[in-house]
């Protein structure tokens, strides 16, 4: 059972995972290398509850509630939790060495999961002292309104920790759907061509983004790829792209996108940075 979360990576996927584990009555910890990002994310969070209430959504009691279980740490060491959602930079360098951190302060019972978008989850338990432990949970951008997480099965990971983590998701309110680890698991594969096609066609000059966005939207998708991968983080979308390039031996199909590779370079990484296709007001 899982009763203490700790949440490692306080940006636009640590955030809302903390959001929806605290929402769901669960004592939950977030960390961030970046201290002061943490708190301001706690801010936030504290801030769509009180419009969550205004708005009829949640009562005072459940805010009151939701507040007292999020706490943020300054410290790897303090994320003693049955269960760490780790959601920092898509680096296996540095989530390895979040990991050791973590495995020294905790015991072997808990469990640790990457919500990684593009890594192997055997790749990243090569380093862990327990790999047993160790799984995929891939949560959906924005956290608390996407309800599909993908549990992705390591080779090591045995059917005991597929169930807590099916149960887990069943607790904070999600959908959990089982997956062996494979580049782009479920929807980041399928989705692929949204973005590679839609990208190729600004490569090639034929359409400009907004108007790009507004045909996908008006034939009835949710949102255009250019505005969606403005949320996602053109980084993120873009390293999921990359991998899944050379992970099927370089595949026309999943070439990465000369524009999309020029934002990330420009340090345009959309709404998180202030600019991505579109610019946001800070
Ligand atoms: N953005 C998405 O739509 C999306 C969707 C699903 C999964 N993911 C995955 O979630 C993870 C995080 O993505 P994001 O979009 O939230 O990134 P982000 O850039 O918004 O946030 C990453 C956070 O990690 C922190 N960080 C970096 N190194 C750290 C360390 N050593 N210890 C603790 N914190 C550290 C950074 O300060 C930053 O706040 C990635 O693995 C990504 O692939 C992203």
């Amino acid at each position: 059972m899982v009763y203490t979360v700790g949440v490692a990576g306080a940006g636009t996927m640590g955030a809302g995972i903390a959001q929806v584990c605290a929402q769901q009555g669960l004592r939950t910890l977030l960390y961030d290398v970046n201290t002061g990002l943490a708190h301001q994310a706690l801010a936030n969070i504290r801030k769509t509850w009180e419009t969550l209430e205004a708005k009829g959504k949640l009562t005072s009691e459940q805010v009151a509630g939701a507040v007292d279980n999020l706490q943020v740490v300054a410290q790897v060491q303090q994320l003693k939790s049955d269960l760490l959602v780790e959601a920092i930079v898509e680096r296996p360098d540095i989530k390895q060495e979040l990991y050791r951190a973590w495995e020294e302060a905790n015991s072997e019972e808990a469990l640790l999961v990457s919500n990684t978008s593009s890594l192997s989850i055997d790749v990243l338990a090569a380093t862990l002292r327990h790999p047993q432990r160790f799984a995929g949970l891939h949560f959906f951008n924005p956290a608390p309104l996407m309800k599909l997480v993908e549990i992705v099965v390591g080779r090591k990971t045995p059917d005991e920790v597929v169930a807590t983590l099916k149960n887990f998701c069943e607790r904070i309110g999600k959908v959990a759907v089982v997956v062996k680890d494979s580049p782009g698991f479920i929807v980041n594969r399928v989705a692929r061509p949204f973005y590679t096609e839609a990208f190729d066609m600004l490569d090639r000059g034929v359409v400009l983004p907004a108007a790009l966005d507004a045909a996908l939207r008006n034939a009835g998708f949710k949102m255009g790829p250019c505005e969606l991968t403005d949320l996602i983080g053109q980084d993120i979308n873009y390293a999921v792209t990359g991998g899944l390039y050379e992970s099927f031996d370089r595949a026309e199909r999943f070439t990465p996108s000369e524009a999309q590779g020029r934002l990330v370079r420009e340090g345009k990484l959309g709404k998180k940075s202030g600019e991505g296709f579109y610019a946001y007001a800070k």
